[in-house]
């Protein structure tokens, strides 16, 4: 059984624990998708979206599961809030605690915010993503969209391409996947890359061919365009040729493999529009799983606010 008050990365979860988040998000997928769309199960609980960072994707689909599944759902706008009065993050949350919240979803640039609040509130914090450090549901419905589509996670080869240095996602996505046993190949600009990281069991391609070569699904991370000018990269065109994913790269992968984004796209930078909308993207899946993952995860944190706390 799923064993924490809350979800702050995938470093403090088991594979068996990520096995079950997957479980049960697979029946909430059938759920999302069908016809009949009412549950009870969250009804009486709360649940506050706390983003100090633009979102459209997780946001919603943590708003969207809590509906769903029959909770209040408030979301605080950080940029009206008494954070701009300089209210620090532990009075914020404890604040958010006197109302009896039950969940928080947290985005924050700062790498350990979720962590910080999550000991200072009663509620379930969910991280929404924090600084360079984890995105742990962004991975858990990348792995829940990969296995769908693929029937397993063990002995894929994954290829991950593009801003990995920066990548909370990356991160969360190279744990989760090898916890679940799969191989996880980066390949960024040098610029892009961070130091060690075979020592978190990732494998470094010296070529983009070698990274995707015999793929089973090939990954594209989002170029922030705002870094455009930091010299990590000569130009975007230069960048979408040597380091994007197009159909002539995906011929080196396998004939069924699958590209996946987390979003937002930028279109003709890591991805071609060809392969966005082609055949094997799962772009707007993994969208899906991500609703169907965060309703697994409130489900589960519920479950053990009920029986553990
Ligand atoms: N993938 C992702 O986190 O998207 P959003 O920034 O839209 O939430």
């Amino acid at each position: 059984m799923f064993k924490h008050k809350d979800l702050l990365g995938l470093k403090d979860v088991t594979a068996e624990e990520i096995t079950e988040i997957l479980d049960v998000a697979d029946d909430m997928k059938k759920y999302l998708c069908g016809n009949v769309r009412k549950s009870d199960l969250l009804k009486g609980k709360t649940l506050v979206t706390l983003f100090y960072e633009n979102s459209t994707r997780t946001r919603t689909s943590f708003e969207l599961a809590g509906k769903l599944l029959g909770a209040s759902e408030v979301n605080i706008s950080v940029a009206t809030s008494s954070v701009q009065k300089g209210e620090t993050l532990i009075d914020t949350g404890e604040t958010l605690d006197a109302m009896k919240i039950d969940f928080v979803v947290i985005r924050h640039p700062m790498a350990g915010a979720p962590k910080l609040l999550a000991e200072h509130v009663k509620a379930s914090v969910l991280n929404g993503g924090d600084g360079m450090h984890e995105h742990p549901t962004q991975a858990l419905l990348d792995m829940l969209t990969i296995r769908e589509k693929l029937g397993k996670i063990k002995g894929l080869k994954v290829a991950i391409l593009g801003d990995i240095k920066h990548s909370r996602v990356a991160m969360s996505n190279l744990i989760g996947l090898k916890k679940l046993g799969a191989e996880v190949y980066f390949y960024a600009p040098a610029t892009m890359m961070p130091k060690d990281i075979e020592k978190l069991g990732a494998k470094t391609a010296k070529s983009r061919e070698e990274a995707i070569d015999g793929a089973d699904a090939v990954m594209g991370l989002r170029i922030q365009l705002e870094r455009q000018n930091g010299g990590l990269f000569p130009s975007l065109s230069e960048y979408s040729r040597f380091y994007g994913v197009n159909d002539e790269i995906l011929k080196y992968a396998k004939k069924t493999a699958i590209v996946l984004h987390p979003g937002p796209v930028n279109r003709g930078v890591e991805l071609t529009p060809q392969v966005i909308d082609g055949d094997k993207s799962v772009v707007l899946e993994q969208v899906t799983s991500g609703v169907a993952v965060r309703m697994a995860l409130l489900k589960l944190l519920s479950e053990y606010r009920e029986n553990c706390l």
